[in-house]
C-alpha cells in the first residue's frame, strides 16, 4: 500500500487466501491488530470520518483495557471501532451513536461473533441513559469535536466513569491552532464546521481546566497527515478536495490528535440538572402597584 511506511509481510496463500494476501490496501506496520482486518470490512464498516481502527488502535496503546471491562465507545458510527474493541481486548462495549442506527449495527456486531460483548445503542451523547460510575474507559474516536467542545460536556460525561478510569479521545485535529482565518491552502476544503478541530494542547488546556481528569497524554500521530491521505486514497478517492488539501498542507494544521485523561477523586462531577421544580409565587410587577 502506499503510504506506509512498510508493506505487512502478509503470508501468501492459495486462491481466496492469496487474493486477500495480494490485496495491501490499509495494511500498514504502524497498525498492526488493525492490519489483520479484512480492507473491504474496513472500508465498509466507514462512517465518514478516520480509519477508525488506526485510531483505535493508537488510542488504546495508551489505555490499559483488560478483559471484562465496560467501556463506552461515544459516536462509534457504524461499530467498527467496538467490535475492534471487544475482539482485540475482550471488553464489554456499549456502542453509542446518533447518526446511524442500532439495527446496522447490531447486524455488524452479530455478523463479526460480537454480539455477546459489543450493545449498540443510537443516542445523543448529551443526553446518555447509563448510571454514574458505570464506565471503566469512554474512548471516542474521531467524534470527540462533533459533540464535546461545549466548555461543559466533561463535567456532563466524567460522570459515567468511575474514579480510576479513563476518558480518551483519538482522531482529525490540528497540528496547531488557528486564531481567525484559515490559513490559504485549506480555504477551498474549509467549511465552517471544520473550526470544531483543535490540538492536542487545546484540549489538554480544555480537559484540565475543569479539574476532573489527571490527564496523561495530549499528543499527535507521527506522519499523521500521511495516514489521512492513505486512508482517504482508499475510502473516498474521488473527494478531490479534501486529498488535495491533506497533500498542500504537509502536516502543518492537519492530522490526528490523541489526548487521555483519568478520572480522580480530589473533584466530584457537578450534578447534571436537566430540570428544576417548578415553583411560582405571584409579587407585585412595579414599586408603584400597591400591595
Ligand atoms: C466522523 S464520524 C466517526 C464515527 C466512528 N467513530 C468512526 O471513527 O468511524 C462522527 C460520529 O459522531 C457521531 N455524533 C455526532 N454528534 C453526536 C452526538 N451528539 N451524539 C452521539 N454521536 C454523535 C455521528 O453520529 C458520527 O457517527
Amino acid at each position: 500500500m502506499a503510504g506506509c511506511s512498510e508493506i505487512l509481510p502478509l503470508a501468501a496463500g492459495r486462491g481466496e487466501d492469496e487474493a486477500v494476501a495480494a490485496d495491501l490496501r490499509l495494511a500498514c506496520d504502524q497498525f498492526p491488530r488493525s492490519s489483520q482486518y479484512h480492507p473491504d470490512w474496513v472500508v465498509a464498516s466507514a462512517s465518514g470520518g478516520a480509519n477508525a481502527l488506526w485510531m483505535t488502535e493508537w488510542l488504546t496503546a495508551a489505555l490499559a483495557l483488560r478483559p471484562g471491562m465496560r467501556v463506552l465507545d461515544l459516536g462509534c458510527g457504524r461499530a467498527a471501532s467496538s467490535i475492534f474493541l471487544h475482539r482485540e481486548f475482550g471488553v464489554q462495549v456499549w456502542a453509542v451513536d446518533l447518526w446511524f442506527s442500532a439495527t446496522e449495527n447490531q447486524q455488524r456486531i452479530r455478523d463479526a461473533g460480537s454480539d455477546q460483548g459489543v450493545f449498540p445503542l443510537q443516542a445523543d451523547a448529551r443526553a446518555l441513559p447509563f448510571a454514574p460510575d458505570f464506565f471503566d474507559a469512554v474512548v471516542c474516536v474521531d467524534s470527540f469535536h462533533y459533540f464535546a467542545t461545549d466548555d461543559l460536556f466533561l463535567n456532563y460525561l466524567t460522570r459515567f466513569v468511575k474514579v480510576g478510569g479513563a476518558v480518551g479521545l483519538a482522531g482529525a485535529g490540528l497540528m496547531r491552532d488557528i486564531d481567525e482565518a484559515p490559513p490559504e491552502h485549506l480555504r477551498t476544503w474549509w467549511t465552517p464546521d471544520v473550526w470544531s478541530l483543535h490540538s492536542a494542547a487545546w484540549w489538554r488546556r480544555h480537559w484540565h481546566q475543569t479539574g476532573l481528569l489527571d490527564i496523561v497524554l495530549a499528543d499527535t500521530l507521527p506522519e499523521g497527515w500521511q495516514r489521512w491521505l492513505d486512508w482517504h486514497r482508499v475510502v473516498a478517492p474521488d473527494n478531490l478536495v479534501e486529498i488535495e488539501a491533506v497533500q498542500t498542507d504537509q502536516g502543518r494544521y492537519l492530522g490526528y490528535v490523541r489526548v487521555v485523561g483519568h478520572r480522580h477523586d480530589r473533584t466530584a462531577p457537578p450534578d447534571h440538572i436537566v430540570s428544576v421544580p417548578a415553583q411560582y409565587t405571584k409579587t407585585r410587577l412595579l414599586r408603584s402597584e400597591a400591595p
